[in-house]
């Protein structure tokens, strides 16, 4: 029997079930076609939970009819629920896979289009919104202050933003993280997590997706996180026109310790 996590290659979903391994992909490293299904069927409750508070700030952009901006869109979750309120919504993504997701989840949304941050420019906006930390998947801290500069110089006077970034505490809290498994009948992952720098966040996942003809599709991911000091944000964006504040959460809800909510407002 496999011992989980040290014997990576004989995981398995269930018992002996036969195993097929997904096509390489090796352009895409994140949310490829199955952890993206994955996170869509399994993993919603972060955006339903932010989603309340989120409305509640964006409530004069309504009022405006303005344009918001969502980054990390992924499958779409957060979207929804934003389309639903009667907002005007662009929503991007990095991983075409999302997107594709997005487009059957979110209808109704003004643009779904691919967008990779810190290279490709962010559309300007009467607020730009994001959960799920997607900021935190670049290389490297000063990405992740090229992103936030962006996205400040991207917000139109009396703008608004809402993200949510990992902080170092998120790594701090995490370590010797004991692995995970979710598993339903349609899906399993399998996840081992590991800080092995007080600003690296690391998980080696693997998917297991059931097919029609009963065997199970495997694909694997590795996603390096860089964590940030965020107590550092709201001066870096109050230089470039945005007053920010750092928030436990959005609104009522509180994320997960070392989640930071970054809520601003484009002066001028
Ligand atoms: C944890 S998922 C959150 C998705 C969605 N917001 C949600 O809450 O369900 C992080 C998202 O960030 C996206 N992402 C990762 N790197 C990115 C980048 N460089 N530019 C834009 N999006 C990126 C991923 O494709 C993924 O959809």
């Amino acid at each position: 029997m496999a011992t989980f996590p040290s014997d990576r290659a004989a995981w398995r979903p269930y018992g002996d079930t036969e195993i097929v391994e997904a096509s390489p992909q090796p352009d895409v490293p994140y949310y490829r076609d199955d952890l993206a299904l994955v996170h869509h069927l399994g993993f919603g409750f972060h955006a339903d939970a932010c989603a309340p508070g989120i409305l509640r700030l964006l409530e004069p952009v309504r009022e405006r009819g303005g344009l918001v901006v969502e980054l990390g869109c992924g499958s779409g979750l957060l979207t929804a629920h934003l389309v639903d309120a009667g907002f005007r919504v662009v929503a991007t993504d990095a991983s075409d896979a999302m997107l594709n997701l997005a487009r059957t989840h979110a209808p109704g949304t003004f643009e779904i289009r691919r967008l990779t941050l810190p290279c490709d420019p962010i559309p300007p906006a009467h607020a730009i919104v994001g959960v799920g930390h997607a900021l935190n998947y670049l290389d490297k801290e000063s990405q992740v202050e090229a992103a936030l500069i962006e996205i400040a110089n991207a917000l139109l006077p009396g703008g608004v933003m809402a993200i949510d970034l990992c902080d170092l505490a998120w790594g701090a809290g995490r370590v010797n993280q004991p692995p995970k498994v979710w598993r339903t009948e349609d899906w399993v992952l399998m996840t081992e997590f590991s800080v092995p720098e007080p600003n690296r966040y690391v998980r080696l996942m693997a998917t297991f997706v059931r097919q029609e003809d009963g065997t199970w599709r495997r694909d694997d991911e590795r996603h390096d996180n860089v964590l940030i000091e965020t107590a550092k944000v709201p001066e870096l964006l109050a230089i470039h026109g945005v007053e920010a504040t750092l928030s436990a959460g959005f609104g009522d809800e509180l994320l997960p310790a070392g989640l930071v909510a970054v809520i601003g407002r484009k002066t001028g």
